[in-house]
């Protein structure tokens, strides 16, 4: 009988990778079809209208997170090449709602993020990208999208002002004069998860040819800098009556 040294082991879980092995264990999946490993992320550009289509498609499936995260993914394995067999697209889920329907980071938002995370390997680069997709988010007034089979009017459009779910769908309940429970509801965020999954592309797309995503992105606001007791980005007159000087004057 072979003993499985420390050394086998240290050498299965580098050449799996954590996702590969999961899914050898789970028995799920043959050799052939293992998700790629890490150096196979490799971004191609890839057609926004393809990705925002795939993501409304999606949102039904998983909503949300699920929806703007796997049509990236689907359609980036179209084009690549890579199979994607295996890869567990219903952690995804957990995104709807602002994560576990609690209000906080919009699904949208953090599927678009998880994607930049996965193709941009420079944490500088990426938290660049992620702060002009959240800018983006939060200043246009959305969904702008379109659905092929709309037989439905035009969706109210509204301005987020935030990343936040709980802010986002409160401004456009506002805006609507719908529920936040509403069909219509509903329909604002499966159009917004084809939005988002498609301004992330034209970001990614620009990250790949180099060209500055600024030029064709409305510019990131500049935001105060950071202060003693808080951290964070977002815009801080969302919250605070004292807008952008809040907790930074009195230091
Ligand atoms: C989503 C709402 C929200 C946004 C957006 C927000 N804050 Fe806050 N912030 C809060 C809440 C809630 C607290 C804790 C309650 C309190 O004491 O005000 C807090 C607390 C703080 C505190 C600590 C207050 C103290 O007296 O110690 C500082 C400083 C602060 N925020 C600065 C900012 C800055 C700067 C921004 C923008 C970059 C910002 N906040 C954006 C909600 C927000």
């Amino acid at each position: 009988m072979k003993k499985t040294t420390r050394r086998d082991l240290l050498t299965t879980l580098g050449l799996c990778g954590g996702l590969g092995l999961a899914a050898e264990y789970a028995g799920a999946v043959t050799k052939e079809s293992k998700p790629p490993a890490a150096e196979t992320w490799r971004y191609v550009a890839l057609d926004p209208k393809v990705v925002a289509a795939e993501a409304y498609r999606l949102y039904p499936e998983g909503r949300c997170m699920y929806g703007a995260f796997r049509a990236i993914l689907e359609t980036w394995s179209k084009v690549s090449g890579h199979s994607l067999d295996g890869f567990p697209f219903h952690m995804f889920g957990y995104g709807h709602g602002g994560a576990g329907g609690w209000g906080t980071l919009c699904g949208t938002a953090n599927g678009g993020a998880a994607a930049i995370g996965l193709f941009v390997k420079d944490s500088e680069r990426r938290d660049e990208l992620i702060g002009e997709l959240f800018a983006w988010y939060e200043r246009t007034r959305l969904p702008r999208y379109q659905p092929a089979d709309a037989l439905t009017s035009k969706v109210v459009q509204t301005m987020a002002g935030s990343v936040l779910c709980h802010i986002s769908v409160a401004h456009w309940c506002e805006g609507s004069g719908a529920g936040p429970t509403s069909k219509e509801r509903k329909l604002r965020c499966r159009c917004l998860t084809a939005d988002v999954a498609a301004k992330t592309v034209e970001l990614l797309n620009h990250h790949l040819s180099g060209t500055s995503a600024q030029a064709s992105a409305e510019a990131t606001p500049k935001r105060p800098e950071q202060s003693a007791r808080a951290v964070g980005k977002m815009q801080c007159a969302m919250c605070h009556q004292d807008g952008d000087k809040h907790g930074l004057s009195s230091e």
